[in-house]
């Protein structure tokens, strides 16, 4: 079967793909694909399968320029870059990446809640700017993470394990709010489950948001939300950036309504809200949560083993549609 890749990716994946029999095309594009050259590539290529990215949207003309395409698999655990209406009434099957980016994305998460509160990057620049003239009592102070309280806004699978690092390691307090209560977290993590966002970020010292990009999710912590965080308290995100309204957070960073946020995702990737980046109380980076080497070739094996079992007639382990 030919297999349309539209970006490069890691090799595990392609190599598993044409050990199994199947003819792997890779983008003649490098970079990300605008909407025409989508369009264009599959047109052109005509594929059985495509092998897609999040930087993708994948709407309903997409799926119309490659009609032979019963499977797009996505190199993600997100799929909110994806019209699953449109791809339900085609018939198309989507699978995505979950599970194998856990870990990296929980530490990542982690990683920020330490470089916020002990204000790491800041100390960096400050010390390479030559400004580091002698030990100092009052300079640079953090903030202390045992004992204070952690708030997930989602507690799947991402969301519990930074639970658990923060818990366990660091000596965390827990709140939560989810659809549901998660076992784990409440009973093993002692999480207290809250039944709205609002009453978690009120509470919290510092939330970590790990929820999925859904309607119900879109624009969710807006100006209204984030004005019931502690003014002491830090917001990081990894998930996805339209879950945070950009400019009503530069606003609350601004004027110190909160202390801090460390962001990984962003709501108009790649662009930045006006005023992000010359803020000092934020922490930016270009959507590298689950960049790494492990998890990166993982992933791609993952995509790959999807559209594998789907051509061998099986059902592909992480179906999405
Ligand atoms: C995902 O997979 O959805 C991450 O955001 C990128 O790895």
């Amino acid at each position: 079967m030919k297999i349309y890749i539209t970006r490069q990716i890691p090799e595990t994946g392609i190599k598993l793909l044409r050990d199994a029999g199947h003819d792997a095309v890779i983008s003649s594009k490098s970079g990300v694909l605008t909407r025409e050259e989508l369009l264009s590539e599959l047109h052109t290529n005509n594929p059985d399968a495509v092998l897609c990215l999040l930087t993708d949207k994948i709407s309903g003309e997409v799926f119309d320029a490659a009609p032979n395409a019963k499977i797009f698999a996505t190199y993600s655990v997100g799929f909110g870059h994806i019209d699953l209406e449109a791809a339900k009434q085609r018939g198309v099957k989507i699978t995505n990446t979950p599970g194998v980016l856990t870990d990296s994305v929980a530490e990542y998460a982690v990683g920020m809640i330490c470089a916020l509160t002990k204000r790491i990057p800041e100390a960096d620049t400050f010390t390479r700017a030559g400004k580091y003239k002698g030990w100092a009592p009052t300079l640079l102070l953090g903030t202390d993470l045992k004992g204070k309280t952690l708030g997930l806004l989602g507690a799947g699978r991402i969301g519990s394990r930074v639970a658990e690092i923060m818990n366990k390691g660091f000596g965390m307090k827990i709140v939560y709010f989810d659809i549901k209560e998660n076992d784990f977290v409440s009973n093993e993590l002692n999480g207290e489950f809250k039944s709205s966002p609002e009453a978690v970020l009120s509470v919290a010292d510092v939330v970590t948001v790990h929820v999925p990009l859904l309607d119900s999710t879109r624009g969710m912590l807006n100006a209204e939300l984030l004005s019931k965080m502690k003014k002491s308290a830090y917001l990081v995100n990894t998930s996805r950036g339209p879950v945070i309204d950009e400019d009503a957070l530069v606003n609350a960073l601004k004027s110190n309504s909160i202390k801090g946020a460390a962001l990984d995702v962003f709501e108009n990737e790649p662009k930045l809200a006006d005023g992000l980046t010359e803020l000092t109380n934020v922490i930016i980076t270009p959507h590298i949560a689950s960049a790494t080497e492990e998890t990166r070739g993982k992933m791609s094996e993952m995509a790959a083993e999807n559209i594998i079992d789907f051509f061998a007639g099986k059902e592909p382990q992480n179906k999405v549609l």
